[in-house]
């Protein structure tokens, strides 16, 4: 596998404690399942103003399994002068900041570090533009293409009016809406190539800078956020999770805190009433993982084995919508069949062409979209074809590699549990 591709190994450490598994997707932003991804922001100026210019902003999701939900993303930058946002279409500033010396027309944003987030659905036409007004939410890569960008469209103050005025701000910062990216510096770029609409003319930016941030399990959070189980139709023992997979039971920490099986709903309405008391979302479980991943290797017969994914869902606050299931297994191939979920193989690179995608139909009922409310679940087979020479009951061999939910790695029972 192309594991050695590993660059550095920083936080290995910290990964063994908390997975008890192998050490390989925890280094600074690096996926082996998605190397090369990442948000790509890209301001192309369009025209010149009196005191500035008027970019539009585009925002690229170039990750193939990550997804952002709502309440959306959040961009934030500093300006490199004292420029300030006369106007915006497509979205909006969180705060104006101070424009008292401001007479006549007064900015929409006069921040030195001005934070963006996406206008909601149904915004009024005029606010709009291509690609706007979707709450914040961005699509992966993998699963809608159409839905994986994002825009708007800023006009700036105080920014000068060449090419060698414009100073592109610094410090840019993706939130989605927690930590999570590491955005680079904006770099200035071949201007970008517009073609219209006939393909009959081409026109092009006035200037164009582009910004990379990339994603790191490790900077969004603490805990993992889901875990694996096991079966098989031949043993009936059933591998559960590893015990505290995402955090320990306990009445005291607030990572431990949970709602006894039955009580959830009523413990997230009475939450209404007392702000102090952060109220548990999380169902009590001896893994305490808010997504659990369940793995039955169902059916053995002469060319097929069948295998049945079942997604469970502990956290009552979430409902998970456009959830998806990345999924390493050798078994993998053109020729797998999947019933009940969507599915697309991944081939990052030669050398990885063992792992796939699931996510919700949505030509389906919203129950086999959603994992919505206390014990919601989702449920699908995956109809591998037999290969002899490979093909084993032995070690685990059925059972996966690697579970990844939206994006981030599950925790997988130890080794030896793989003898079933
Ligand atoms: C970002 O993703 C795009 C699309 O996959 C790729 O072409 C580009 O090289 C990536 N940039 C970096 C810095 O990884
Ligand atoms: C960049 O942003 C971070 C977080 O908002 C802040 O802590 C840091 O001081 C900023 N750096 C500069 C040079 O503005
Ligand atoms: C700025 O404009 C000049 C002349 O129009 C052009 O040659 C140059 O490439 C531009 N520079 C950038 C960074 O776009
Ligand atoms: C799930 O959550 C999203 C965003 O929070 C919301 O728009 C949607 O209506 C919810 N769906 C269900 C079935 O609860
Ligand atoms: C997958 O990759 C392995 C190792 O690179 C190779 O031997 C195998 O033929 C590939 N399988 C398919 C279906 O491409
Ligand atoms: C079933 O799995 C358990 C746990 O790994 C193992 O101890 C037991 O021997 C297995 N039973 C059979 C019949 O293989």
């Amino acid at each position: 596998m192309g594991f050695s591709l590993l660059p550095k190994a920083t936080s290995c450490i910290l990964f063994l404690v908390l997975l008890s598994s192998t050490c390989f997707t925890s280094t600074d932003a690096y996926d082996p399942l998605d190397p090369n991804g990442n948000i790509t922001i890209k301001w192309d100026v369009v025209s010149w103003t009196p005191d500035g210019y008027i970019a539009v902003v585009t925002m690229n999701n170039f990750q193939r399994y990550r997804h952002i939900t709502s309440p959306g993303w959040s961009l934030e930058w500093t300006w490199a002068k004292k420029e300030i946002i006369w106007s915006m279409m497509g979205g909006q500033t969180t705060e104006q900041g101070d424009c008292s010396k401001f007479k006549g027309g007064i900015p929409h944003s006069c921040k030195k570090t001005p934070t963006v987030v996406d206008l909601l659905p149904g915004t009024p036409y005029n606010q709009q533009i291509a690609n706007c007004c979707k709450g914040g939410v961005l699509s992966s890569w993998v699963q809608d293409p159409n839905n994986a960008v994002a825009s708007f469209q800023v006009s700036v103050g105080g920014a000068g009016t060449t090419n060698r005025t414009v100073q592109v701000p610094t410090n840019f910062t993706l939130k989605a809406p927690g930590p999570g990216y590491t955005c680079g510096r904006a770099k200035i770029i071949r201007p970008t190539i517009f073609m219209s609409l006939d393909k009959r003319r081409v026109t092009q930016a006035l200037m164009t800078w582009q910004v990379v941030c990339t994603y790191s399990q490790f900077l969004a959070q603490k805990y993992p956020t889901c875990c694996l189980s096991l079966s098989s139709f031949h043993n009936n023992t059933i591998v559960p999770c590893p015990t505290c997979s995402c955090g320990c039971q306990s009445s005291s920490s607030q990572s431990g805190h949970c709602a006894k099986p039955g009580t959830l709903n009523l413990a997230s309405v009475v939450s209404g009433f007392g702000k102090n008391k952060v109220s548990p979302t999380i169902q009590c479980t001896n893994h305490m993982c808010p997504i659990r991943v369940h793995w039955h290797v169902k059916l053995d017969s002469e060319k097929y084995w069948h295998v049945k994914v079942t997604i469970t869902n502990f956290n009552s606050r979430m409902n998970y919508s456009d959830w998806n299931l990345g999924i390493q297994h050798p078994n993998f191939d053109h020729r797998t069949q999947v019933f009940g979920f969507s599915y697309k193989l991944m081939t990052p690179y030669d050398s990885i062409n063992d792992t796939a995608l699931l996510w919700g139909m949505k030509s389906q009922h919203d129950h086999f979209l959603n994992l919505a409310g206390p014990n919601g679940k989702v449920q699908g087979d995956i109809l591998f074809r037999k290969d002899k020479a490979t093909f084993s009951f032995d070690k685990g061999w059925a059972f996966p590699r690697r579970i990844f939910f939206n994006g981030d790695m599950c925790v997988m029972p130890p080794p030896s549990a793989y003898h079933l």
